[in-house]
């Protein structure tokens, strides 16, 4: 069963690859490579035999997109093309506005005239907001507090639209919390461009010493040792549950949204902990002022994912830090200059 997945060769979408290669399925990658890198595609080989069959293409270039629908017959699309970085969001909305929901909206009209009526839509817990319920259920307010969370709330406003329009549609759209780590491999992993936003990244990067010090934003908020609390989950744990998500959506019409998160939060303390513990590495920091936007606390009830889809994150926290510190020790600098 071939599947097109859009922005396949980035982070979550390389390892999902991986896991739906696994579970039987043919992913084929649309991607522009405007934040992933094409030996990601050669990785995915290494991993798991098959080389998946990749373009370099825009989702919104309507002749392109036409082009790859026509001449596969996909019985899904999995859509995770598109940008993520929240400052850059809030300092040039267009641009996030233009990549997110135009993207999405050409991505949808093209799949449409190609007859594909199932699709997994990448979101975030980011459309919570300041969530005052923990752990957030579903059906907790729809609240973004910054243009990258209302790109992600208005192309799920979409897609709500458009299945209650047309009932052929099977839409699941995933609400990821926290990923983090790589595949077991270090063949793939997380490569982000210049000074890492994330903590995982930065820690990483600090332990293999390519950075001084971790600045840790805030110990002052209403958690146990005053540092934010996220709900981090494995990637390869998120990549199967787009495997369960698509298996859902290929059997039920209408739309479902579910959050993918383990349930448990951790502090950025304890991440040092557990990633000095397991690297043998000492992370340096230092405790400086709040980041502008950031929440205290946030947490996923995954109850509805569990009864939903029939998935529960399975991977532990030092699973995350061995398998993210392999990769970083594999790829110092990342896919470049290798
Ligand atoms: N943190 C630090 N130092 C750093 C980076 C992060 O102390 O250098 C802290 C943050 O303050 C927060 C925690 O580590 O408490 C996690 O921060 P991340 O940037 O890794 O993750 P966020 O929860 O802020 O952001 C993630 C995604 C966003 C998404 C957001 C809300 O990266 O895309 O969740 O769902 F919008």
């Amino acid at each position: 069963m071939k599947i097109l997945v859009t922005g396949g060769a980035g982070y979550i979408g390389s390892h999902t690859c991986v896991a739906l290669i696994q579970a039987g399925f043919t992913p084929v990658i649309a991607d522009n490579f405007s934040n992933s890198h094409p030996l990601a595609i050669s990785r995915i080989e290494a991993i798991t035999g098959t080389r998946p069959e990749s373009h370099n293409c825009d989702i919104a270039d309507p002749d392109a997109m036409r082009e790859i629908l026509q001449s596969h017959k996909f019985a899904a699309a999995i859509h995770f093309a598109g940008v993520k970085a929240v400052g850059r969001s809030v300092s040039e909305p267009l641009e996030t506005y233009r990549e997110n929901v135009a993207g999405s909206l050409s991505l949808l009209q093209s799949l449409k005239a190609g007859g594909i009526t199932r699709l997994i839509f990448s979101s975030s817990a980011t459309v919570y907001g300041g969530a005052e319920q923990m752990p957030i259920p579903e059906n907790a307010q729809v609240q973004p507090t910054n243009p990258y969370g209302h790109s992600k709330a208005m192309v799920e406003q979409i897609l709500q639209d458009l299945a209650a329009a047309e009932p052929d549609w099977g839409i699941g759209v995933l609400r990821y919390f926290n990923p983090v780590g790589a595949h077991k491999s270090g063949e793939i992993g997380e490569d982000p461009q210049g000074i890492p936003d994330n903590l995982f990244p930065y820690v990483s990067q600090v332990a293999v010493g390519r950075r001084e010090k971790l600045q840790v934003f805030g110990d002052d908020y209403e958690t146990p040792d005053g540092t934010g609390v996220r709900d981090y989950i494995h990637v390869m744990d998120l990549a199967e549950g787009h495997v369960a998500a698509l298996k859902t959506c290929l059997q039920s019409d209408g739309l479902f949204a579910v959050n993918l998160g383990t349930g448990q939060g951790s502090s950025v303390l304890e991440i040092i902990k557990a990633f000095e513990a397991t690297s043998g590495r000492s992370v340096p920091y230092e405790i400086t002022d709040r980041r502008p936007g950031d929440v205290g606390t946030s947490y996923a009830d995954p109850a509805k994912a569990r009864e939903m889809i029939g998935f529960e994150a399975k991977r532990d926290l030092t699973q995350m830090c061995r398998d993210a510190w392999n990769w970083q020790q594999r790829n110092p600098t990342g896919y470049s200059n290798q």
